[in-house]
């Protein structure tokens, strides 16, 4: 084996059971539920994270609510509400599945010491016992949330004991097993700390590696750039390394574009639900009065913009303020506060005030940075609102993601739908949940955590109903050490051609490569820069230039592990930008206005479109599939 300059790694091969692969919601709800179902089986389970888990992951910093808890309402008006949002497709049998086990998190992250905001009189009562939440919205309840990951992962890690937990590995490549290709067998990652490299085999394991930021150009740049609402860690890894191990995707077409407080990315949930601020345009006026008729256009939008509108329809509206040159869109934080202010004591005014610094303070703390910067107090001066750069997620407000096998005991759902295990791609032993699971998204934080437990309960039978089986690599360790320490042995190999290190003809640095991917991804597949428009002939140029990219991906070059681990981001936001782009080329119609334009067929088209869109990557000939899979409607309207 080549020297590697660093050495030759050091490699750690292990056989467990069941792997989980990330440290986020879903991942803490599988190692929570897990142990369970697998006591007293002997099964072995082992947990890996890229990260730290007490703070890794969309939950890193905190959050301000639960945007998923169903409490009193019923769990089919879920399925009715994220249906709507999400522009008539969705998987109802998945979306249900979560809206009637998701409650069940909740309550424990309270028991575990998260704090919930209760209804005055209620506040010594816990929602088990029957206390009433402080709802923000219809799903959402507000939380005192700055701990809420250290909460979660501190259960997830007691359950499943720090024995078996190994954080800040790496996974970069899944492994098919050498006798049954369409059946996963094992994982290959590295330490971003030590030099050393992890091949895992098992049975089963759950892939919940979040989504995918910084595939396009971010609004941020010079020393901004790394800011994004969307958080770092999640480069694509879950639908980069499905595809690659030959697992259908689902609506990878779709995105999220969250409007957002400019530059410090602060999320607008409580500022529209709970303090009920209005957003205006540049002239101080109410462009959502003005102007929302224009989703009411039935021959455009169809019967989407006739009720509530859905997130990408409210950018929509938003987003021809800005074309028509009525910016800046303002979010009138001043006047919500007064008017909450109005029936408060001053002590409650102190108290309001402090809510809104918190709201940031707790998950977005950036936010307070420009507030403070740019001396802006809440209560005296408004902030600016704007839509971020395209991120690609399944539980948030998108539902990107990776087909799964679903419940079996709904009615109504078709019998494909479910081929044994919940939450089981179509690759053996490959599960997936949170950001994974495709068309079923406005799980969150809650919904996430609920569907790793739901996923754990069937990798447990999977593995148990195998156990017998023993899964043997198709790929060798000097061939996985080759691919995953090329781009070390591509830097060794040239770097003494040139005299400035970044500067060299035989490699690109992982740095350069990104900003190249992003460029290319903002101007033609969508971006900010065109208005998030894009049509048939920019994708075409697009998927030329992806090839070209991903041709000389593989000079980048990487001087230390830091850069290894960006290498392979990248080569993970390469397959997963690839795929969006296959997807958006597909679907010959625009199905969420204000997420991204098909200026060529610029309408919501029920007739030929109201159907999911999959697809598979031939990992070998590089080539994907398309094909539309019929929407069963489960739940009535
Ligand atoms: P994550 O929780 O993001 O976890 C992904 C994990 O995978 C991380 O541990 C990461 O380190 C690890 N990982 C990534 N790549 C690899 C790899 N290759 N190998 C190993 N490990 C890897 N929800 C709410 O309910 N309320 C809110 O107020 C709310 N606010 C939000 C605010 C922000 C800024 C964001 C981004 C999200 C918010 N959400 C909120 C949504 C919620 O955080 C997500 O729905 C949820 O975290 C998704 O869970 P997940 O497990 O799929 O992904
Ligand atoms: S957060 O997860 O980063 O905090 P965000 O603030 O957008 O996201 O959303 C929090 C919750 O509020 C989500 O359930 C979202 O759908 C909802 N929400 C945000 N803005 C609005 C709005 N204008 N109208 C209705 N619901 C909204």
């Amino acid at each position: 084996m080549a020297d590697y300059g660093f050495g030759n790694p050091e490699i750690v091969e292990e056989e467990v059971d069941i792997l989980l692969i990330g440290g986020g919601m879903a991942c803490c709800g599988a190692a929570f539920e897990i142990m369970r179902w697998a006591e007293g089986t002997g099964l072995k389970i082992k947990l890996v994270d890229k990260a730290a888990m007490d703070r890794s992951g969309a939950v890193a910093q905190g959050l301000s609510a639960i945007n998923t808890y169903v409490g009193d309402n019923d769990p089919s008006d879920y399925v009715r509400y994220v249906r709507n949002d999400l522009m008539g497709i969705i998987r109802e049998d998945l979306v249900f599945d979560v809206g009637r086990h998701v409650d069940d998190s909740v309550h424990n992250f309270e028991q575990w010491g998260l704090p919930i905001w209760k209804q005055p009189g209620d506040e010594d009562k816990t929602l088990r016992e029957g206390g009433k939440p402080v709802r923000s919205g219809k799903w959402q309840i507000m939380i005192n949330g700055e701990s809420y990951k250290w909460i979660v992962a501190e259960a997830a890690k007691k359950a499943l004991g720090i024995e078996n937990i190994q954080e800040r590995v790496f996974i970069v490549r899944m492994i098919n097993d050498k006798n049954d290709p369409t059946r996963v067998a094992g994982a290959a990652g590295f330490s971003v700390r030590e030099h050393k490299l992890y091949i895992y085999k098992f049975k089963a394991c759950l892939l919940a590696a979040g989504g995918a930021v910084n595939v396009f150009r971010p609004r941020s740049i010079g020393e901004g750039v790394g800011r994004a609402w969307y958080p770092v860690w999640n480069a694509g890894s879950t639908y980069a390394m499905a595809a690659e191990s030959g697992a259908e995707m689902t609506m990878m077409e779709n995105r999220f574009v969250p409007a957002r407080f400019k530059d410090g990315y602060g999320p607008v949930g409580a500022w529209f639900l709970l303090f009920k601020a209005q957003v205006m345009n540049g002239a101080g006026e109410d462009y959502n009065k003005i102007n929302g008729h224009l989703i009411k256009d039935e021959k455009r939008f169809g019967k989407y913009g006739q009720g509530i509108p859905g997130t990408c329809l409210r950018n929509h509206i938003m987003l021809n303020e800005m074309k028509e040159g009525r910016g800046p869109i303002m979010m009138d934080t001043p006047t919500a506060m007064a008017k909450l202010a109005e029936k408060m004591t001053p002590k409650e005014v102190k108290h309001l005030e402090a809510e809104a610094w918190e709201d940031f303070l707790d998950m977005t703390i950036s936010q307070c940075g420009i507030w403070a910067g740019e001396n802006i107090e809440p209560d005296k001066t408004p902030s600016e609102i704007m839509p971020t750069e395209p991120y690609l997620l399944g539980s948030h407000s998108g539902c990107a993601g990776i087909w799964v096998s679903g419940p079996t005991d709904l009615p109504g759902v078709p019998k494909e739908w479910s081929w044994g295990y919940n939450r089981m791609t179509t690759v053996k032993g490959l599960f997936t949940a949170g950001d994974g699971v495709g068309a079923s998204g406005h799980k969150f934080s809650s919904g996430s955590h609920a569907e790793g437990r739901i996923a754990a309960k069937a990798m447990v039978k999977f593995a148990l109903d195998n156990k017998d089986w023993k899964p043997e690599l198709a790929r060798s360790v000097a061939e996985l050490v080759e691919e995953i320490y090329r781009p070390v042995k591509t830097f060794l190999e040239h770097k003494d051609y040139t005299t400035a290190i970044d500067i060299n003809p035989h490699y690109i640095t992982p740095k350069m490569l990104q900003f190249r991917l992003q460029k290319l991804m903002d101007e033609y597949c969508a971006g900010v820069s065109t208005w998030y428009q894009t049509n048939a002939k920019m994708l075409e140029m697009c998927e030329k230039k992806l090839e070209m990219l991903k041709e000389d991906s593989l000079k980048m070059r990487a001087k230390d592990l830091h850069e290894l681990l960006r290498a392979w981001e990248n080569y993970h936001r390469i397959i997963t930008a690839e795929c969006h782009m296959k997807h958006i080329q597909f679907r010959e119609e625009t199905r969420y206005p204000g997420f991204y334009y098909r200026t060529d067929y610029n309408f919501i088209d029920d007739e030929n479109w109201k159907c999911f869109v999959n697809s598979r990557y031939d990992r070998d000939s590089k080539k994907w599939e398309l094909k539309k899979v019929p929407y069963v409607q489960m739940i009535k309207d």
